[in-house]
């Protein structure tokens, strides 16, 4: 087995990055700013601790950061349109430092929400956390996603199949893709030392989605709310480690809820 511990180390000191960056956004997500005010602040922040923002110029992506609010289910783009008391909003960023990838992303909620966008909210945080806990090596990768579609399909809600998860590392996006539904043991398996992202969508309507006339903007069919959480993890020689941990535990109830 080649050693991937340095690899590791890099990977965490990136994704860390990316993670910190999310937890410094979190004040000021509030009624009134604009998305690309948020932009602009992690953009900075990833800048200023040596690193660079993924997104930015990505496949021609103009801005730092994914700002998906409500009905949008991923690649939202910043704009000059404000927040709103009871959004629900996804950001997520994705920091290079030092060549390595960080891609980690979080819900939101703008000042009161309703009960039906917590629901959903928990229920899609649930379903990534409860699939990265079964991640060791020999585990197939048909195995994360029938966990997550279990999960969030027994509750109503539905699993968009037109995004995934994928091998990250030295580059943004590389195999394999992590599919977020699918068949108990099927597909291929697991193996110590692989990197890679579980980012599950989660509609609270239908799973289709259409995309914008920007050809980013990726929403939802039927206008029904959609969340999403993205963790980068490192398979290691008995289980996984979170490379986009937040230190204070930002990414996780009961500070979200
Ligand atoms: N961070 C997204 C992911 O999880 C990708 C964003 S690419 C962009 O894979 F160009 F839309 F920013
Ligand atoms: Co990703
Ligand atoms: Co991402």
């Amino acid at each position: 087995m080649k050693d991937y511990s340095n690899y590791f180390k890099k990977m965490k000191i990136a994704g860390k990055l990316a993670a910190k960056t999310l937890d410094i956004i979190t004040p000021y997500i509030k009624p009134g700013v604009s998305t690309e005010t948020l932009d602009k602040i992690c953009y900075e922040h990833i800048r200023d601790n040596g690193g660079y923002s993924a997104p930015l110029y990505y496949r021609g992506f103009p801005k730092s950061v994914c700002t998906s609010t409500n009905h949008i289910v991923c690649h939202g783009i910043p704009s000059n349109k404000v927040l709103k008391e009871s959004d629900i909003l996804n950001i997520d960023v994705t920091a290079i430092v030092d060549g390595h990838h960080g891609d980690t992303s979080r819900m939101f909620f703008v000042g009161d929400v309703s009960v039906k966008s917590k629901n959903l909210v928990k229920a899609t945080y649930e379903s990534m956390m409860m699939a990265i806990k079964l991640v060791k090596p020999g585990l197939k990768l048909g195995d994360i996603g029938a966990t997550i579609q279990k999960y969030t399909e027994e509750k109503g809600f539905s699993v968009v199949r037109d995004f995934c998860g994928h091998g990250t590392g030295t580059t943004f996006h590389k195999d394999p893709n992590i599919l977020h539904y699918g068949k108990e043991n099927t597909g291929p398996s697991i193996e110590e030392g692989m990197t890679f992202t579980i980012e599950p969508m989660i509609n609270e309507g239908k799973f289709d989605v259409k995309m914008l006339k920007d050809g980013w903007t990726a929403v939802t069919k039927d206008k029904s709310l959609s969340a999403q959480f993205e963790h980068t993890i490192g398979v290691t020689h008995n289980g996984y480690e979170i490379f986009t941990e937040s230190d204070i535990k930002f990414d996780q109830p009961p500070y979200l809820l």
